[in-house]
């Protein structure tokens, strides 16, 4: 009989649709990918929920200023929302809008339990509303929110009442049984704190907006978004049949810690109140900074997680994020950083090791894994150093072994779960450089130790494969082909991973990079290039899982899209005459120029450093594209952009020029 497996239910938060994403909310949803991969190789049935929130004044007035109805603006932000996930290998399983149909049943199912225990009655609210957090706020007209510092807005409406007062108590001794309902312990303590200050009825209902769920039987009354959405996590899993599915109560609510009260707090009271099991935890993450303040559209310091994937790969910044970051702790993004990590860790790291260990298996073995018992002779010294890798492979997937893998991860403490799978393939480089296959392959007597080397450094790397999986899970997925393993890598139990495992005899494939190096400079200069540029419109969500693509794929992966006359229009190119050129310090490639383009004198970088002299530069007629946005290259303005052919497979750049000579200004058409 098949085993009944435990089952799993974790949830991201739901994000909302009047921005696109950043890196600060793709963390959110990678740690949750990361755990929900963990889990289920651990053996549960896990269920990962994600979505959009779309009600809210924001929504309404961000539709209204894109001409378009409600229901169309979140349509096609879901969309892009979904797709990035998708591109990022984010399994979400359920994907809740909160415009869908189920979640509006659910939502007024919650209101009329909590409603028919007497927890909800009619009054009228007066005070400061902050939009931008869906908070009502205790500051007076005219102060800002306290929490995020934007104005607040005076609202006075009827409402329908939510008694959280009558919480307080049975909150905190939930909380008191309850001592890991919300890690970490800093936001517990805040949490326990704000309740015991005291708890005051929060209005549910609102009758200023109209774009909301209606509340059946009292319109104009729409559900306040943090009722509508909190509820989202019930919907997702059969809403009022939650039975059904087996999925309620949630496992672990992921968070950002300036959300934490909502779900802290009023969820676990709303669901008090309807006599619904309350969920297990709460986890409470720190933010992703930049330049040392929140990443956050509203202080336009986000940088998008698109030019990252397109120019590293996916698993460049699920690594990146999930190493540099203490879980629970802020942690802050920077490119160069980034670039940095992905060259030690991930190219000259895992995938040189990978490269290096499957190319001796080529070339020494007959692409075949070794037999690693054909190595009758091995001296005491040899047998130590194997055993050494052995013993400290098996180490990590063990649970109670506070420097394994599996222990860490179950912590949710990602970074130090890396850092272990990071010692281990340090230890293997290691291990290759004292034992030295080739040069033992140099000598036909020393075959079987040859075979036992490879065997021990290809284990070793399956192991990393199957560890580093939730965390990575394009590359582990070509690194298990590589190794000639054709079951599904997701399926692989991390408890009983055992030494040995790898068939001798396996066919491996061909060695690969799977992290090709990348120049820093031009790879920052290609993701801050990406990342001036205007976000594009939602799109068709892209084939799961692997869109992402290593340093040179990214381009060839969008088919090339016909535009019409009028799009080209849109481009203004003009003769421009260079006047100045000089180099920029600490950017190889980037020359700074000024351009005279007709009407004015523009400064302009261009990627040409490494193949004009700027002396022979001045005087030169060059195309220029007139109507770029300014963007700034490592911190210089650059305002237009000069036209080149990228020519041979390095992309050496060659200006376009003209045969006869052109007037400064004309326009190209
Ligand atoms: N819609 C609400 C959540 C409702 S859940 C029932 C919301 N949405 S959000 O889009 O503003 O934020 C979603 C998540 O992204 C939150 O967990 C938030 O903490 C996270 N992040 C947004 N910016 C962030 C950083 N700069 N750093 C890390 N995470 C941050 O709140």
């Amino acid at each position: 009989m098949a085993q009944v497996k435990p089952k799993f239910y974790l949830t991201t938060p739901i994000y909302y649709t009047n921005g696109l994403p950043h890196i600060g909310h793709t963390y959110s949803t990678i740690v949750c990918d990361t755990i929900r991969r963990y889990k289920r190789m651990r053996g549960y049935e896990v269920v990962m929920t994600t979505g959009t929130d779309e009600h809210g004044v924001n929504v309404e007035r961000s539709a209204k200023k894109a001409c378009v109805p409600e229901s169309e603006f979140v349509a096609k932000m879901a969309a892009e929302w979904r797709a990035l996930w998708d591109e990022l290998g984010v399994q979400g399983d359920e994907f809740i809008r909160t415009t869908d149909l189920k979640h509006a049943h659910t939502v007024q199912w919650l209101f009329k339990q909590c409603r028919d225990n007497g927890f909800v009655y009619p009054g009228h609210y007066t005070g400061q509303y902050c939009i931008y957090d869906n908070a009502y706020v205790d500051v007076k007209p005219g102060e800002n929110c306290p929490d995020c510092g934007r104005p607040t807005e005076t609202v006075t409406e009827a409402n329908f009442y939510f008694k959280l007062s009558a919480f307080q108590k049975p909150l905190l001794d939930w909380y008191a049984k309850h001592p890991d309902f919300i890690q970490p312990e800093a936001r517990r303590n805040e949490v326990l704190s704000f309740v015991e200050g005291g708890l005051r009825d929060l209005s549910i209902t609102r009758t200023s907006i109209r774009w909301g769920i209606p509340v059946p039987g009292e319109e104009p009354h729409v559900f306040y978004v943090w009722f509508d959405a909190l509820t989202a996590y019930l919907s997702a899993v059969g809403g009022p049949q939650y039975e059904k599915t087996g999925f309620w109560p949630a496992d672990l609510h992921l968070v950002g810690k300036e959300i934490i009260r909502f779900h802290a707090v009023y969820w676990p009271a709303f669901l008090m109140a309807a006599g619904l099991p309350l969920p297990k935890q709460i986890w409470a993450h720190g933010w992703l900074l930049m330049d040392s303040a929140k990443m956050s559209k509203s202080l336009g310091n986000v940088v998008r997680p698109r030019p990252i994937v397109n120019v590293l790969g996916m698993d460049a910044l699920r690594y990146y994020l999930l190493r540099e970051t203490v879980f629970g702790q802020d942690g802050s993004f920077s490119y160069d950083a980034l670039v940095q990590r992905y060259n030690s860790d991930l190219a000259n790291g895992l995938g040189n090791l990978a490269s290096r260990t499957l190319t001796m298996i080529e070339k020494y073995c007959a692409s075949a894994i070794p037999n690693p018992s054909d190595s009758a002779a091995v001296s005491e010294d040899d047998e130590a150093l194997d055993r050494g890798i052995r013993t400290w492979a098996e180490i990590l997937t063990r649970d109670e072994s506070p420097q394994g893998v599996a222990h860490r991860y179950g912590q949710f403490d990602f970074s130090r779960a890396l850092e272990a799978i990071w010692s281990f393939i340090s230890a293997v480089d290691v291990y290759l450089t004292s034992t030295q296959p080739w040069v033992l392959a140099e000598d036909p007597t020393k075959k079987e130790r040859v075979a036992r080397v490879l065997y021990t450094a290809a284990e070793s790397l399956r192991f990393v494969a199957v560890l580093a999986h939730p965390v990575l899970p394009d590359s582990t997925v070509k690194l298990w082909k590589q190794l000639g393993q054709t079951n599904p890598i997701g399926d692989q139990r991390i408890e009983v991973l055992a030494w040995g495992q790898l068939r001798p005899g396996t066919k491996i494939a061909k060695a690969e990079s799977l992290f090709p190096r990348i120049e820093k400079q031009e790879a920052i200069e290609r993701m801050e290039a990406m990342e001036s540029e205007p976000q594009k419109p939602a799109v068709a969500p892209a084939a799961s899982g692997n869109a992402a693509t290593g340093p040179s794929g990214a381009a060839a992966q969008t088919a090339p899209e016909k535009i019409a006359i009028e799009d080209f229009a849109k481009v203004e190119m003009r003769v421009g005459q260079i006047k100045t050129a000089e180099r920029i310090i600490g950017a190889d490639k980037l020359l700074k120029l000024t351009v005279d383009i007709g009407s004015e004198v523009r400064q302009i970088c261009a990627g040409i450093a490494q193949y004009y002299e700027p002396d022979a530069l001045v005087g030169r007629k060059v195309v220029v594209v007139v109507n770029l946005a300014p963007r700034k290259l490592r911190g210089v303005e650059s305002n237009g952009m000069i036209v080149a052919a990228s020519v041979g497979p390095e992309g050496r750049p060659v200006l376009a020029a003209f045969t006869e000579d052109v007037e400064v200004g004309a326009r190209l058409k």
